[in-house]
């Protein structure tokens, strides 16, 4: 696994920032190459305006309806509906680019007039992260950003590959912005040979 550590100005549209961009991309392009057809597929169930919106491949979410995304559900809701709209193992890619953290999750659920749930107070993404890794391929990719770098983990089946830490210029203040790339390396459930893979 790879650590790298760059500087930038956070934004509320990460995707767009050039350097997260530019990961992204690359990502994008080892999948489009395995796939000369064309015919691979990713999500992105947090999107807001994202670039993702415009791109053929991608199939997007974003609980707030004002976003023109695919679907406007909530995380554990879009999981769920992924799984019977499409069949078992077909995504090449995830970008999970959520709420960081409760605060800024209640902060986007009070700006749409909507409750949180006690659920989400426990455990923010319930278990859409679980439904989501059945449905990804062998050699698939979640890049994650936050301020942690759990990403979907071992117990998953993702490997980490490479994560890039963001510090934010001159604000000492701000935590700094995680980007975990993982690729899937199993596709059943092996916590025992995950512990020895970990090590
Ligand atoms: C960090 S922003 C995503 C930014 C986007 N990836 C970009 O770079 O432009 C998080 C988004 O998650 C949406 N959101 C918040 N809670 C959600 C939930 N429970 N399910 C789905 N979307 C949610 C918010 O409306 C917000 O647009």
């Amino acid at each position: 696994m790879k650590m790298y550590f760059d500087k930038f100005h956070i934004t509320p549209e990460p995707t767009s920032i050039p350097k997260i961009r530019k990961i992204i991309n690359k990502y994008i392009r080892k999948i489009a190459n395995r796939h000369l057809d064309g015919k691979w597929l990713a999500i992105d169930p947090f999107a807001r305006e994202s670039f993702t919106l415009a791109h053929p491949n991608f199939i997007t979410n974003d609980l707030n309806p004002v976003y023109e995304t695919n679907y406007n559900l909530e995380f554990n809701e879009f999981a769920d509906r992924l799984a019977e709209d499409f069949q078992s193992l077909v995504f090449q890619l995830v970008i999970f680019d959520p709420p960081y953290n409760l605060t800024l999750l209640k902060k986007h659920y009070d700006g749409i007039g909507k409750d949180l749930r006690r659920w989400q107070t426990h455990n923010m993404w319930g278990i859409g992260k679980d439904i989501i890794a059945r449905q990804m391929d062998l050699g698939s990719y979640v890049i994650s950003l936050g301020y942690h770098t759990h990403g979907f983990g071992l117990q998953r089946g993702f490997q980490k590959e490479a994560i890039y830490v963001f510090e934010t210029y001159g604000r000492e203040d701000q935590y700094n912005l995680f980007v975990t790339v993982e690729k899937k390396v199993q596709t059943t459930l092996d916590l025992q040979f995950a512990e020895i893979e970990e090590e």
